[in-house]
């Protein structure tokens, strides 16, 4: 595995990559990798020639007074985990790289209006036009591929899925399933801030969206009941503080009233420090 650090170097790989007919996966992270990042590179490196693993604290996508200083950061681990999984290119451009005139100057920006409004939207109004835009440069940098995001953040899948399609990128994006520890918690590096009784009920969150999905699944076609029983199970839960539940449209991410056709589940729940997102598929596939 190599390291690159300059857009240059990077397209340069990759126009020789694809030259000789090679086939580009792309798995953009913030680092600090575990296993569900990892699950990305594996799935990308079982379906593509070349496997390119950027590494990028986007400060565009935190608000004033959220973690972007604190973020975890570890990069000789993510080198270790990123080539254990397949990762033929780890992409580690310092900031001037991905903004060259400062993080405070970016002009131009690309927001999805519909499906960046609601849940994680809602209370961060700013933070999915950072994605968007972040997301939109690695994908001008590394030219036609197949992009691996995953489903822990379903929000983020379904607008960068949108905006590859009404912006035209020459992107495949392909979406993969949450990693999970054995108690249900979804990996997150953002799992790091949790003390040990904050970890132990942090699992209460994939308890209540399995719980959700279960009343779906015996018949429950009214999503007001099942978000009621969602937010019940988490506010009786320990030091766990409800954000939202959600019952929502796969595809619009709009609220449903009527569980009639498959629908997702979403939870937001903060512990302690952290602020933990989960979601699952509920209803006939
Ligand atoms: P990050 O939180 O590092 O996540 C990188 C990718 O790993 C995302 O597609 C995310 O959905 C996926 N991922 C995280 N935890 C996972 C898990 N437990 N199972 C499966 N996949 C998991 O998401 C971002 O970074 C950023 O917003 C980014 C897209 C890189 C733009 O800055």
């Amino acid at each position: 595995m190599r390291t690159l650090t300059t857009v240059t170097e990077l397209r340069g790989h990759l126009d020789d990559a694809r030259r000789g007919g090679r086939t580009v996966g792309l798995v953009p992270t913030m680092g600090y990798l575990h296993e569900g990042h990892g699950s990305l590179i594996a799935r990308a490196a079982a379906e593509c020639d070349e496997v390119v693993t950027t590494v990028f604290v986007n400060p565009l996508q935190f608000a004033a007074g959220e973690d972007l200083d604190a973020y975890p950061r570890d990069l000789e681990g993510d080198a270790r985990t990123a080539a254990a999984a397949g990762c033929s290119v780890l992409f580690v451009p310092p900031e001037p790289e991905m903004y060259p005139h400062g993080r405070d100057s970016v002009a131009t920006s690309v927001r999805v209006d519909s499906l960046a409004s609601v849940m994680e939207g809602a209370s961060r109004p700013t933070h999915f036009a950072g994605v968007c835009t972040v997301v939109a440069k690695l994908f001008n940098i590394a030219g036609p591929c197949r992009a691996y995001f995953g489903e822990k953040d379903y929000q983020q899948l379904a607008i960068v899925s949108r905006m590859a399609e009404d912006l035209s990128f020459p992107v495949e994006v392909v979406g993969c399933p949450t990693t999970r520890h054995d108690d249900g918690l979804a990996l997150s590096s953002r799992n790091a801030y949790l003390t040990v009784p904050e970890r132990e009920a942090a699992p209460v969150l994939h308890r209540a969206l399995g719980a959700g999905a279960a009343m779906v699944a015996a018949g429950e076609s009214d999503a007001d009941a099942v978000r009621a029983e969602m937010a019940r199970i988490i506010e009786e839960a320990p030091l766990g503080e409800l954000d939202y539940v959600e019952v929502a449209d796969p595809r619009t991410l709009a609220a449903v009233t009527r569980c009639d056709r498959p629908v997702r589940l979403f939870g937001a729940v903060r512990f302690g420090r952290a602020r933990l997102i989960d979601n699952v598929a509920a209803g006939a596939p």
